[in-house]
This record gives structure tokens, sequence and C-alpha cells, in this order.
């Protein structure tokens, strides 16, 4: 009988490249699939050609009862927590539904695989926002962390709730403290894909302007698919620990847009108007690229940078697309969807 994993939050970026790599591996991969879903978010199974390879399981963390249904039923071998509210701009919108579903979420989980299926192998995607404002440079797993957002606040309860229950109810938990992972499968909101589409489409003069907020703010930015990778090596070794991934490279969002430009040869001169800076298309004189305090944060984390010195050296991990070769990859990913939809 072939081994069941389930992931929460299947149509997401991740969960899209991990369901690839568990069939890849002959696994039955069960889709937490939230009953709102549309095919709109399905894009990405079927860009991959896993869509009819997996099978969709309704599933809300908001939801006890059902969580408990589907792994009483299932008791999959490996269950990938995936799911979230993982725009941390909304989570200042959305404090308390952003909490209850990562925070909360992630604890009914845990607590119907320790019920139900105390020989399941749990991984818990935690994230780099609970380094926050960070107390060193770069961030490990021994690091202090704080949280700057809801969203950080949440996740980070999801991160201790999973290490409590390895220690507490001896289950082979992890928790993955990953840096900002980006690919041509990334939201739209943000700011990597935000970026590569909207200079892809003013390339193609279907906009004119790129707004976006902070341009100072620097992250580690790596290829999801790499990362997801980790998130198997994890449930994989012979014990449950967690694990920084990153690439241990930081860049501002302006450089993100400098490179993008370059990769899709929009010649882009900087200039300063009001204290910030806006991108002047050199040879046209025309702003394509400026602040729209709108996409400003409440508080925001400056910076992130990670060290994945232990995944590498237990894990035996590593990235393997360097900055410009991602910033390359999504440009020229969305340069031709934007010339396809005419
Ligand atoms: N989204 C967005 N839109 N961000 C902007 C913009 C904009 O117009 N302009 C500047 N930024 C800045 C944000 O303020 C933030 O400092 C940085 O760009 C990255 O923002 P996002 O791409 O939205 O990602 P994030 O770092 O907040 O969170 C992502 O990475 C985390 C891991 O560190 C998300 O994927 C989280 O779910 C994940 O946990």
């Amino acid at each position: 009988m072939k081994k069941k994993a389930l992931i929460t939050g299947v149509s997401g970026q991740d969960g899209a490249y991990l369901a690839l790599e568990l069939l890849n591996e002959g696994f039955e991969v069960l889709g937490g699939l939230r009953r709102i879903s549309t095919a709109r978010n399905l894009w990405r199974l079927e860009e991959l050609g896993i869509l009819d390879k997996i099978k969709l399981v309704p599933f809300e963390l908001s939801e006890q009862s059902q969580i408990l249904r589907v792994i009483r039923e299932h008791r999959p071998a490996e269950v990938y927590n995936l799911a979230a509210q993982s725009f941390v701009g909304s989570s200042f919108d959305v404090p308390l539904m952003t909490a209850d579903i990562n925070a909360l979420g992630t604890l009914r989980l845990l607590e119907a695989i320790r019920d139900f299926s105390p020989e399941t192998r749990f991984y818990q995607a935690s994230t780099s926002e609970m380094f926050g404002k960070v107390q060193e440079v770069p961030q490990t797993e021994k690091t202090s962390f704080y949280p700057r957002s809801p969203y950080g606040v949440a996740k980070l309860f999801g991160h201790w709730a999973t290490v409590n229950y390895r220690e507490a109810h001896n289950l082979f938990a992890c928790s993955g403290i990953l840096f900002n992972h980006e690919s041509p499968f990334r939201g739209e909101e943000f700011v990597t894909r935000k970026i590569t589409r909207s200079l892809a489409r003013i390339k193609l003069q279907k906009q004119q302007t790129l707004a976006l907020g902070n341009f100072d703010a620097r992250r580690d930015w790596g290829y999801a698919q790499d990362f997801v990778k980790g998130m198997k090596e994890m449930l994989r070794h012979s014990s449950a620990d967690d694990y920084v991934l990153a690439t241990g490279e930081m860049h501002t969002v302006q450089e993100f847009v400098t490179a993008a430009c370059s990769a899709l040869d929009i010649p882009i001169r900087w200039e300063m108007e009001n204290d910030q800076p806006i991108g002047v298309h050199a040879k046209s004189g025309l702003t394509i690229v400026r602040q729209d305090p709108a996409f400003l944060r409440p508080a925001e984390v400056d910076q992130l940078c990670g060290d994945p010195s232990k995944a590498r050296k237990v894990l035996g991990w590593s990235h393997s697309k360097t900055f410009p070769q991602l910033v390359e990859l999504m440009a020229a990913t969305d340069y031709e969807r934007e010339k396809k939809l005419g």
C-alpha cells in the first residue's frame, strides 16, 4: 500500500511543489483544501499537471471535527501543515482570524495527531517572520524571537506548540523556520511576484507604474522548490528537530526591482523625489516605480538573513538558485504569461 501524506494548503506555492515531490516518490497525496477554494486557486496544481493525481480533501484549520475525521480516517505517514493566513500585511487587519488559523489551527492538528495517529511525522511551516526585529545577524535556530506582526505572533505559537508536542507527547514533530522563498508560483500580493508581474506588464505597455511600500526592507530570498525539498528532509531524518532554511544572502526590495528590470531589459535610473526613491525609465523619462504609503506596514521587519548551517550539516540541504537566477526565472515567466494573455 502507498504511504499517505497530507498537505494542508496544497493549492499554495509550497503545497503544489511539495505535492509534486511526494507524488514522484510514490506517495498517495491528500491535499487539504478549504471549502471556499475555487478552480481559480488550483492553477498551480494544473500547471504542474498533478491536479488529477491528488486526492483533495475538504479541510479547514478552524474546524476541529473535520481535522479529527481526516486524521482518523487516513492516519497519514507524513503531515505538512502549510495552510495559513500567510500574508503579513493583512494580518494587521484580520489579527483574530490569523491567530485562529495560524496558531490554534496548528494546535488542533497536533491534538488530532496525538490522539489518533501518533506515528505520523509532522512538519510545521514556521517562518523567519518570528525573528521580526532581529536580535542578531544572521539568525539561527538559537536566535531569540521578536515578532512584529499578528502573523509573526501567531506563527510563534505554532512553532512552540510543535516543539512542545515533540517534547511532551513524543511526537515526531519538526518546525521548519523558512526564510522568504519565491518562484513563478508565488501569489501576486507578495512583493517579489508583484514586482516581476508589474514590470513585465510595464514592458508590454499594459501598465504604467509599479507602486510599492518600503524600498529598504531587506530579505533573504530563496527558491521555493529548494525549500520544499528541505521540508521533506526534516521528516526523513532519524530524529525530529527544528531547522532554519535560508540562503544567507540579503537584498533590498529596491535591489529586487533593479535585478528584475535588468532581467527584462528595462533601463531604469533611480532618482529621489520627496525623500523617496523613484524609478525612471532611462529612455522615455517616465516614472515607472514609485512609493505608495498604502503599502507600508504599521510595524515593519527591516531585515532578515538566515544561517542555514545546521540544515546543511545535519540534512545535507543547500539552496540551488542564486538571487539573479531566481529573479530572472520569475521575470521571464511573468513576461511570457503576460504576453500570452495579450
Ligand atoms: N507585499 C508587499 N507589497 N510587500 C512590500 C511592498 C508591496 O508593495 N513594498 C515593500 N514591501 C516589503 C514588505 O514591507 C516586506 O518588508 C517585504 O517587502 C516582503 O514582503 P512580502 O513579500 O509580503 O513578504 P513577507 O516578508 O512579509 O512575508 C513572506 O515571507 C515570510 C517568511 O519570512 C510571506 O511568505 C510569509 O508568509 C512568510 O512567513
